[in-house]
């Protein structure tokens, strides 16, 4: 069995963390996102693995690499345009050859892995396999409807009007009758050739879809509330150790990791919390379900519940909470306000000065 990874796309920015180009490795307990789906697949026992990449190529193959360190192959196969998830398993034809597959989108994170599912898949075998999540709303996800037996009857994409609650999670698994089915359908109105139409399309000519109900599963949406909840969520299951240096001054109370070339000083880390490598911390607390990057600087400041990327410092800030913080950002107090202010105004100005 092989996998093909999805982490091609337009490079377009992922809302709120702007300088994200590649929307597949925005970091969750400081790991790209796109990371877990790799390890999930390496643990379900698939080690051949295809990667459609698009315009952040560079960035991806940066990132990945050969696969070696995930215990993958892994082939990347280039996508000129965001043309479709059917497109994408079009264009890989050549690569998938006649063996089964894992589809999984590279912006998709599925709690506990695809290990129970791949095996459920390889001993059922049936024609294709969908996993599917209950969602408050469906509208910006492919929608299921089941039949009386729970058998999936029809699938829509993106319904204006949703027929169930039940979304269409980012991993599928596929029989080579899928492609068949790539080949037969046609550009849906956004333009895309639609895995959705594809599995209708083999349901249509009464082949076996299958369907799980998953719970666990977070797909990024430049939400910062989900980002914050899942980045708690993995931090939970935190392996802790600490790999930089921390003075006698500093308390650290529960899972806490420390990266290596790290610094702590005179501070207090309450765990789960994860401190990036090469990152300094000094007088400062670090409260639960915080993940710092590397190489970044907090020093006098308190901060909780929070995402912080790569580069970034806080400075003499007192507590910030529940916040997302982007690459390379500074964040310090703001100057006194001033007990008068100067003015030089032109001819009709309307000016609104705070009292
Ligand atoms: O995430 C689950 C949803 O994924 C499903 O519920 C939908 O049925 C399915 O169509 C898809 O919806 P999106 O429109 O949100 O997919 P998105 O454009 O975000 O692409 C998903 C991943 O696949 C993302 O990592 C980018 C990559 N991709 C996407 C397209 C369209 C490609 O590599 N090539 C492509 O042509």
């Amino acid at each position: 069995m092989k996998a093909l990874v999805l982490s091609g796309g337009a490079g377009t920015r992922l809302r709120p963390i702007t300088h994200t180009s590649a929307k597949q490795l925005v970091p969750v307990a400081n790991k790209p996102v796109l990371f877990y789906g790799l390890e999930s697949i390496a643990a379900a026992g698939i080690t051949d693995v295809g990667i459609i990449v698009g315009d952040t190529a560079e960035e991806i193959r940066a990132a990945v690499g050969d696969g070696s360190r995930f215990g993958l192959t892994v082939t990347y196969i280039p996508q000129h345009a965001p043309l479709g998830l059917a497109h994408a398993v079009l264009i890989a034809r050549e690569f998938l050859g006649e063996d089964d597959f894992v589809m999984y989108l590279g912006d998709n994170f599925v709690v506990g892995g695809i290990t129970d599912l791949v095996d459920e898949f390889r001993a059922a075998r049936p024609d294709a396999q969908i996993l599917l999540t209950k969602v408050p709303d469906p509208r910006s996800f492919g929608v299921a409807e089941l039949d009386a037996d729970g058998r999936v009857a029809r699938l829509e994409e993106k319904p204006a009007h949703p027929k169930s609650d039940l979304a269409l999670v980012g991993v599928y698994l596929f029989t080579p009758a899928v492609h068949e089915a790539v080949r037969a359908i046609t550009p849906s109105a956004r333009g895309e050739l639609e895995i959705t139409h594809a599995l209708q399309w083999l349901i249509d000519r009464r082949l076996k879809v299958s369907s799980t109900v998953i719970s666990g599963y977070w797909k990024d949406t430049g939400n910062v509330e989900d980002m914050l909840e899942v980045n708690r969520s993995v931090l939970e299951l935190l392996t802790p150790g600490h790999e930089g240096s921390v003075d006698d001054a500093t308390e650290i109370i529960g899972r806490v990791r420390i990266g290596r070339g790290a610094t702590v000083r005179g501070s207090r880390i309450v765990g789960p919390a994860i401190i990036g490598p090469r990152t300094v911390v000094e007088n400062s607390y670090i409260g639960p379900s915080t993940s710092i990057a590397e190489n970044c600087r907090v020093t006098d400041s308190e901060i909780e519940y929070s995402i912080v990327l790569s580069g970034s410092s806080l400075h003499g800030v007192g507590r910030i909470e529940a916040s997302l913080i982007g690459r390379d950002v500074e964040i310090t107090p703001a100057p006194p306000t001033p007990a008068a202010h100067r003015l030089v105004l032109g001819d009709h100005s309307k000016v609104q000065i705070s009292a």
